[in-house]
């Protein structure tokens, strides 16, 4: 199935975007201090919003600033980076001016995370019952018995079999599938009402990558929850969400429903993304990537980021950063192509 016949699919299935967001960014700066006076914009001005059972993808290039997003947002970022500027909405609190106690009583209970490689992400040194167990006692007081019970109906609601006997067993004795199966079963345990998943396929085989993005759909279907799931794989994106922010440069280029940026991509870097997507024709072939690279994002060009890449830049492109158009509902585009276009 291509990736724009699933977006299809999925944005019949989706809950709409109206009320309030659950989650919503604005104008959010991550910046890095890297040498005396320089300063590399991880994340510079991103706008985001994810509305209840909603499920949004960010996708782009490596380094482009997907995962400082997602660590912004879990206000994860160490030093010598910062949050420099812009407001983080959830469920009605602001994130960005919160204690670090209040942050980390709301990690793992009202946002849940799973990360890429969930061999790191599991402790090697305990079993699956002490972990599961740690997790459900961190944010709630229950006995023992009652977080045993807890765990089992977890680890057996994301499909893994013969849990009991799982509960001993330590991280190595899993294979990839059933440790990333085990770690979103420890990031449910608290009722999360939003999952961040930041390529939680990536490390994975490819038939167990299929397996984890249809768990992850189950589980929002059957939950309500609300994903923001990072990829580098369009087509990935395009199957399980409903809406994508395409990120380039530590901006966020274009937006909106998947089967309209999937379909009609505005931006001359999506329809690039889109075109290095192999299909039954091209497959064999060699993938049409993108040429050149992404630029230094401490040495940003002072117009558009992707015009030194782009087929279609104009003198316009170099002179200042692109302004946000609306291109259809929903649907925005930062190109100057489409500037002044209603
Ligand atoms: N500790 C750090 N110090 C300096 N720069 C950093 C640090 N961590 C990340 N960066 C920079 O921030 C930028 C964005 O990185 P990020 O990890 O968000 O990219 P990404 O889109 O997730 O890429 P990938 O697909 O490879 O995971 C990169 O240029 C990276 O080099
Ligand atoms: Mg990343």
């Amino acid at each position: 199935m291509s990736g724009s016949e699933a977006a299809v699919g999925r944005a019949a299935a989706s809950n709409g975007s109206s009320g309030e967001p659950l989650l919503s960014v604005r104008g959010l700066k991550t910046y890095f201090e890297v040498g005396a006076k320089r300063v590399l914009k991880a994340v510079d001005g991103v706008d985001l919003d994810v509305h209840r059972g909603e499920v949004v993808g960010i996708v782009g290039e490596s380094g482009c600033g997907k995962s400082m997003t997602c660590w912004s947002i879990l206000r994860m970022i160490d030093r010598p980076g910062r949050i420099v500027g812009g407001s983080i909405r959830f469920e009605e609190e602001e994130l960005v001016t919160k204690s670090e106690t209040e942050m980390a009583r709301l990690r793992g209970s009202r946002i849940a995370m799973v990360f890429q490689n969930p061999m790191t992400s599991l402790n090697p040194a305990f079993t699956v019952r002490r972990q599961m167990l740690d997790m459900i006692a961190t944010h709630d007081r229950v006995s023992e018995r009652e977080a045993t019970d807890r765990a089992i109906e977890l680890l057996a609601s994301v499909g893994l079999p013969d849990v009991k006997r799982l509960l001993n067993d330590y991280a190595h004795q899993l294979s990839g599938g059933m440790r990333q199966r085990v770690l979103i079963a420890m990031a449910l345990s608290c009722n999360p009402s939003l999952l961040i998943a930041d390529e939680p396929t990536t490390a994975l085989d490819v038939t167990v990558q299929s397996q984890i993005l249809e768990l992850l759909e189950q589980i929002q279907q059957q939950r309500g929850l609300s994903i923001l799931i990072v990829s580098h794989d369009i087509g990935v994106i395009a199957w399980l969400c409903h809406k994508v922010a395409v990120m380039y440069a530590g901006r966020v280029v274009e937006a909106g429903p998947v089967t309209a940026v999937t379909q009609s991509p505005a931006h001359p870097y999506t329809q690039a993304l889109l075109a290095s997507i192999p299909t039954p024709d091209t497959r064999g072939r060699p993938l049409s990537a993108i040429e050149g690279q992404p630029p230094d994002l401490s040495r940003l060009p002072k117009g558009c980021a992707f015009a030194p890449r782009c087929p279609v830049a104009t003198e316009r492109s170099w002179k200042a950063p692109p302004d946000l158009t609306v291109v259809a509902p929903g649907h925005t585009v930062r190109c100057v192509l489409y500037e002044g276009t209603p």
